[in-house]
C-alpha cells in the first residue's frame, strides 16, 4: 500500500492534519521532524544550534530513506523545508501519493508569529522572511505535489474531507 504524505510550508497544518487523517483513516502517521527529534534526543532547535542547519537536512534524508524501506499505508508529515532538496522530492514521489497543504504567507505568519520553535522563522522580521522562503519553496511543492489543496480560511473539517475525496480518485 502506498504513503499518503503531507507537505507544506511550516504552520500550514501538516502535523495536526496529519494525526486527524490517521484517526480518520485508522493508520499510523510518522512526522519526520518528531521521528528525528525521538533519534537525536533533542528538539530540532538544538539540532540547528548545535550542528547547523545542513546537518538537519541530511538526517531528514536519512529519515525518508529508512521509511522506503518500511511498510507503506501510513501517513507522513513532512517538515516544510524537506522538498526543497531535489534528492528528496524524488524519495517523496517514491514513497507515495504526495499532498501539499497550500496556505497564504499572511495565514502563516498570522499562526506563528509568536512561534519559538522553528528556528529559520527566529530574529527580526518573520514576515518578510516567510515571504521570502515561501516564494523560492512554492515551485518545490507544486513540483512534488500529485494534489494541492489550499488551506486559508478552512477548518480542519473541511480539509480533512477534500483530502479524503482526493485520495479516494
Ligand atoms: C523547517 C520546518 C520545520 C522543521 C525545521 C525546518 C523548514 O517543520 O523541519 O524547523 O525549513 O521549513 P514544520 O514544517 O513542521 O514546522
Amino acid at each position: 500500500m502506498r504513503n499518503i504524505i503531507l507537505i507544506g510550508f511550516m504552520g500550514c497544518g501538516k502535523t495536526t492534519v496529519g494525526l486527524r487523517l490517521s484517526y480518520r483513516l485508522r493508520c499510523p502517521v510518522t512526522d519526520t521532524d518528531k521521528e528525528i527529534e525521538r533519534e537525536e534526543k533533542r528538539s530540532i532547535s538544538d539540532i540547528f544550534a548545535e550542528d547547523g542547519e545542513a546537518y538537519f537536512r541530511d538526517r531528514e534524508t536519512a529519515c525518508l530513506r529508512k521509511l522506503l524501506q518500511e511498510n507503506g499505508g501510513r501517513i507522513l508529515s513532512v517538515g516544510g523545508g524537506l522538498p526543497v532538496r531535489k534528492e528528496n522530492r524524488e524519495l517523496l514521489r517514491e514513497l507515495g501519493q504526495v499532498l501539499y497543504l497550500r496556505a497564504s504567507a499572511e495565514t502563516i505568519y498570522e499562526r506563528l508569529k509568536h512561534d519559538t520553535t522553528r528556528p529559520l522563522l527566529q530574529g527580526s522580521n518573520p514576515r518578510e522572511k516567510i515571504r521570502a522562503l515561501l516564494g523560492e519553496r512554492d515551485a518545490c511543492y507544486l513540483d512534488t505535489a500529485d494534489v494541492v489543496i489550499d488551506v486559508d480560511g478552512k477548518d480542519f473539517e473541511t480539509i480533512l474531507g477534500e483530502i479524503e475525496q482526493s485520495i479516494s480518485q
